[in-house]
């Protein structure tokens, strides 16, 4: 039987994943399939043993089932142990180990755009899932610094805490110091809703700063626009992230690596 591949989630019609993965499986030669799967709001876990009973080896779960997965794995990384979720499910006889390829996909691309990431300061908006993915491989990247600031102050605190460890700062937006990072990552959810968290111009002013927002679309998101106008050298948005923790699953999968170069205009045109 063909090796089956899937990614979970509700909505998932507009998830770009299934070419990605079709793309990668076609540049490498793996045979295997990979298709969206919609599961019910409450079905995510009756949903995993049905997926596990058919056969599939291995899954992506996106929004809004990354916690659920997280609690719903036999074993889980490092990683995904520090973030508090799983986008990856790699299958074992009796059910799902779990990863989190998100930090790895971003810092992947952090390192396109800035080649290296030692020793860069870093403040990051929001403490959501998305912020929680991120952080043990940046720190793993050897970077300086890396504040964590949220709109619920409480919240970035506490996963500062959770990765006490590992040297963060966490606090409300209003406390982060007026002065120049070299990466300012917007990973709340406010762009989704055309908002922007309460920025500071002093916060872009690094010559080569670099704003990057997690999200993605047909055009530069409103972080992004506002970056740009209080004085980022550089802009991006998540595509690429996308693309590389993508590639960092079918490593996990089919131990090899794919090219994420070509690919990027082609999933961008979609
Ligand atoms: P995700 O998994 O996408 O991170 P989430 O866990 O719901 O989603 O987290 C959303 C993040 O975006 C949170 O950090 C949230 O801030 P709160 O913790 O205070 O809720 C942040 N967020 C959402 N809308 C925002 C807005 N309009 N301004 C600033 N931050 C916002």
């Amino acid at each position: 039987m063909i090796d089956r591949y899937a990614v979970l989630g509700n909505p998932i019609a507009h998830s770009k994943s299934p070419f990605i993965h079709q793309c990668f499986a076609a540049q490498t030669q793996q045979t295997m399939t990979y298709e969206a799967i919609c599961l019910p709001l409450d079905g995510f876990i009756t949903g995993i043993a049905d997926l596990h009973q058919q056969g599939f080896k291995g899954m992506n779960v996106t929004v809004p089932f990354k916690f659920e997965a997280f609690n719903a794995c036999e074993s889980v990384s490092e990683r995904a142990h520090i973030a508090g979720a799983v986008n990856t499910l790699i299958r074992t006889p009796t059910g799902w180990q779990g990863d989190n390829t998100d930090g790895a996909g971003l810092v992947a691309d952090l390192m396109r755009l800035t080649s290296t990431l030692t020793g860069k300061r870093i403040l990051m908006l929001g403490a959501g899932g998305a912020a929680s993915g991120v952080i043990k491989p940046l720190l793993d990247a050897k970077i300086d610094q890396l504040t964590i600031a949220n709109r619920t102050p409480q919240k970035a605190i506490e996963l500062a805490e959770r990765a006490a460890h590992l040297r963060v700062n966490g606090c409300g937006f209003d406390v982060v110091p007026n002065q120049p990072y070299d990466i300012i990552i917007n990973a709340t959810a406010a762009s989704l809703s055309g908002e922007l968290p309460p920025l500071k111009a002093g916060w872009f002013a690094d010559a080569g700063c670099l704003a990057y927002d997690m999200m993605y679309g047909k055009e530069p998101t409103i972080f992004m626009r506002a970056a740009k106008d209080l004085g980022a050298t550089h802009i991006a948005d998540g595509l690429g992230m996308l693309i590389e923790q993508a590639a960092e699953a079918f490593f996990l999968w089919r131990g090899v690596r794919p090219n994420t170069v070509d690919i990027r205009q082609e999933v961008s045109s979609l």
